[in-house]
């Protein structure tokens, strides 16, 4: 049986390390910073951690979300296709600093497009 992505990533630690470098550079981009602007640190906590309970969830490990679905979570925030461009470019940068194998980023690359809709909406 093959290990869940989950496993194969290297487990909570370093999804949970992944979540919070490219929420970190999210926040600062000057591009994408404007979507997290005058927000508390414990606001911000509290989502990145909903952001690591959701990727531990959807790549196999035990976790229960108790987050909002995707669509609803971003809705309204206008998200556009060159937002979505510049966050996967950051997914990209992360997970290549971070060591992360071809075949298990492709896998986090397919998983992060099929959100792609529910998320982008300008
Ligand atoms: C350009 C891309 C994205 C931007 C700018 C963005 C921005 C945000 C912001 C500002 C929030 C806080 C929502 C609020 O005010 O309540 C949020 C919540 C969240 N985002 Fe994203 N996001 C992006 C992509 C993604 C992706 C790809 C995922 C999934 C891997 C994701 C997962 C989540 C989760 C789990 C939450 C928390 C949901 C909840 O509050 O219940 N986001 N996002």
């Amino acid at each position: 049986m093959t290990a869940t992505l989950y496993a194969r990533l290297g487990g909570y630690d370093a999804l949970a390390m992944f979540a919070t470098n490219v929420v970190s550079l999210a926040q600062k981009d000057h591009l994408l910073g404007r979507f997290w602007a005058n927000r508390s640190e414990d606001r911000n906590a509290r989502d990145l951690q909903l952001l690591i309970d959701f990727f531990v969830r959807e790549t196999g490990g035990q976790m229960y979300y108790k987050g909002r679905d995707m669509a609803l979570a971003h809705a309204g925030m206008g998200i556009t296709e060159d937002d979505w461009t510049r966050f996967m470019d950051i997914v990209l940068g992360v997970a290549g600093e971070m060591g992360v194998g071809a075949a298990e980023g492709g896998e986090v690359m397919s998983f992060l497009e099929s959100l792609k809709t529910d998320i982008v909406s300008a």
